[in-house]
């Protein structure tokens, strides 16, 4: 465990030093105590992620009143996307949502929603997430004690980078790009021959403002919240890739709950997926429309042409990866497309 991620849990212990004192009280108050879920993520409120862990609060402290008490983390204020699946495991916290790239240590098969150029939409993910293969890959960590309670969009990725010229892949070469905790999209850099470097995102708008790395890639909501297109001068609609999320709980705590608390908490679950799948276009496209009136990074569209190239370029990653994805569910995940 590292020191700060150790120093972040004892901040973490003495802020909830309340809730901690109530399961010292006799049984009788100890029952009446509130169940406190603590979810933690990395991005900011004024995002489809943010929005939709207050909508799931909001919705699970109505039907479960005084029963569950959710407290929302935003911004990675306990702790960096790199730490988030250890806090989950050690009980620190009770749900997460990483981004379906981050969870390539605990298993190979989620690796296929970051296939460069899968996925013609975030339409498509939808239909592919509801069928009986999508909704399996959300217990396929439950032997690592993570269990999957939905799957959340955030939206389609965009290139960006400190060069006045982001047009074809040559444009990339020799530049070097943060990527997320994951081997899919540093092939896919390698394949453009960039120089990728998995970082955590709360250290990525300082390190594109001092020049660490000369771009990066996100939605148009991540792009917006976090300020990188301040320090940015182009941004590529390249639409290459998604950055959806899956929120899990720890296995252990999930199956543990009283089946009333269960079954209160999936409901909400289910109305604030709902919700926030419905708003994450529109919040991305609305962030788009306002980095464009900021006037700073400037938006690079792109031809027919200009798009074949990407893809083309991209294109080893599938065969590379195939092998440990699986064909079945490469085109299992094809299908959905129209
Ligand atoms: C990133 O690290 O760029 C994203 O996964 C952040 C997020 O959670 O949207």
């Amino acid at each position: 465990m590292s020191s700060e991620y150790s120093r972040r849990r004892r901040t973490l212990l003495a802020a909830t030093g309340a809730v901690a004192a109530t399961t010292l009280l006799p049984n009788l108050s100890r029952a009446q105590a509130p169940i406190v879920v603590k979810f933690s993520h990395v991005v900011a409120e004024n995002t489809p992620k943010g929005q939709g862990a207050l909508k799931f609060k909001e919705l699970a402290e109505k039907k479960l009143p005084g029963k569950v008490q959710v407290q929302v983390f935003p911004s990675s204020q306990l702790f960096g996307d790199a730490k988030e699946m250890e806090a989950l495991l050690l009980g620190d916290v009770q749900l997460i949502a990483p981004s379906l790239s981050k969870f390539d240590r605990y298993t190979k098969k989620l690796q296929v929603f970051d296939l460069p150029f899968l996925f013609d939409d975030i339409e498509a993910v939808d239909r592919f997430q509801a069928t009986p293969t999508g909704q399996s890959l959300l217990t396929t960590m439950k032997n690592r004690g993570l269990i999957g309670l939905a799957y959340w969009h955030n939206g389609m990725k965009q290139l960006s980078t400190n060069k006045d010229k982001l047009v074809r892949p040559d444009d990339v070469k020799g530049l070097k790009f943060r990527i997320q905790a994951s081997d899919v999209l540093e092939a896919q850099f390698r394949a453009l021959n960039a120089n990728p470097q998995k970082m955590a995102f709360s250290e990525v708008y300082q390190a594109l403002q001092t020049g660490v790395v000369d771009g990066q890639e996100n939605t148009w909501s991540n792009i917006f919240s976090q300020k990188f297109f301040e320090v940015q001068k182009t941004i590529a609609e390249t639409n290459h890739g998604i950055i959806d999320y899956m929120v899990v709980a720890n296995a252990k705590w999930w199956d543990g709950l009283a089946p009333d608390v269960k079954k209160g908490l999936s409901e909400a679950m289910k109305e604030a997926t709902d919700f926030a799948n419905k708003m994450a276009e529109e919040l991305n496209q609305a962030d788009r429309k306002k980095i464009a009136d900021a006037n700073k990074a400037k938006i690079q569209k792109l031809s027919k042409d200009d798009i074949a190239a990407w893809r083309k370029a991209m294109e080893p990653v599938w065969k590379k990866f195939e092998g440990d994805i699986g064909r079945d569910l490469i085109d299992a995940a094809l299908k959905s497309n129209k």
